[in-house]
């Protein structure tokens, strides 16, 4: 094979898992850092305009101008997803800054304290649903008319490991997280009649800056073991399912759960 073939079949390669993405309008929420702010970098590399929210100020900036570094078009905006007004008011801005939303990709959300169920407060159960499962449903409420209305879109929502089997976390992100599972085969089924597709990923342990502030060197390892593919995930192997799922190849793929594990699982 010469190198003039190779690189024609890496631009055929690219064309083909980004077709869908390329020029579409993408809005991830959590991409203010973590996972989130990876797969904006995902995006924005395979064309797409890029809006990122969260409510870090500081943390959207940053992301914001890496992104605006690299190229890419790209836009911040602050909210709170647990706030439904706020949701609505992003969806009125974002619609101003970069027309209507095509693909989105629910991050926010995150893991908080292990507590146990008999000593939960009602904080903290309200706090972990909030986050991770009512900041979902507040934005697929607000963005997926402008997709239904256009017949055009597609929809990722990031679950766990944790909502499909038992862990260590809180009883609330596993329910919370079991309930996106679910959110997403219900509204997938409600929209598929419009040309709009929602699946879900349900990653294993990621490797991310919170993970190295809450788990200690020795504790990654004891981790990544119990992962049949014998390490931890990265947030790059989120983003390369997400974009999949959002692409073209995935056309005909909705109401799914992809697990990007490692194998975990299986065990
Ligand atoms: N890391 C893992 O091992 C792992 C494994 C399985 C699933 N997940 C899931 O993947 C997602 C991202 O995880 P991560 O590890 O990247 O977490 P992270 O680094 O803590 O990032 C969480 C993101 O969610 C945003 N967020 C949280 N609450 C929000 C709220 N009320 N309103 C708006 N934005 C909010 C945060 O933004 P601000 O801080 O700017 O508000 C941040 O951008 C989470 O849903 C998590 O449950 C993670």
């Amino acid at each position: 094979m010469t190198t003039e073939n190779t690189t024609e079949n890496t631009t055929e390669n690219t064309a083909r898992n980004t077709a869908g993405v390329r020029g579409a309008t993408a809005l991830v929420t959590g991409g203010s850092r973590g996972i989130g702010a990876v797969i904006a970098r995902h995006l924005a590399d395979a064309g797409a305009t890029v809006v990122v929210t969260g409510r870090d100020v500081g943390a959207l900036d940053r992301v914001l101008a890496e992104l605006r570094g690299s190229g890419a078009i790209a836009h911040a905006l602050p909210a709170d997803l647990t706030d439904s007004a706020q949701v609505s008011e992003l969806h009125r801005r974002v619609g101003e800054l970069a027309g209507p939303v095509d693909l989105l990709v629910a991050t926010a959300g995150g893991l908080g304290e292990p507590v146990q169920l008999v000593s939960m407060t009602d904080e903290q159960w309200h706090a972990s649903i909030d986050a991770n499962l009512t900041s979902a449903f507040f934005t697929l409420r607000a963005f997926l008319p402008d997709m239904i209305a256009r017949r055009r879109g597609a929809a990722v929502l990031m679950s766990s490991t944790a909502g499909r089997q038992t862990s260590p976390a809180s009883p609330a992100y596993g329910a919370a997280n079991a309930g996106l599972l679910m959110l997403t085969r219900q509204a997938a089924l409600q929209v598929a009649e419009h040309g709009v597709r929602i699946n879900a990923i349900a990653p294993g342990t990621i490797h991310t800056e919170r993970l190295d502030r809450l788990m200690p060197a020795d504790a990654r390892e004891r981790v990544a073991a119990m992962h049949p593919l014998g390490r931890i995930g990265t947030p790059d192997d989120v983003a390369n399912a997400v974009l999949f799922l959002l692409s073209d190849n995935a056309s005909w793929i909705t109401g799914a759960t992809l697990d990007v594990n490692g194998g975990r699982i299986m065990t």
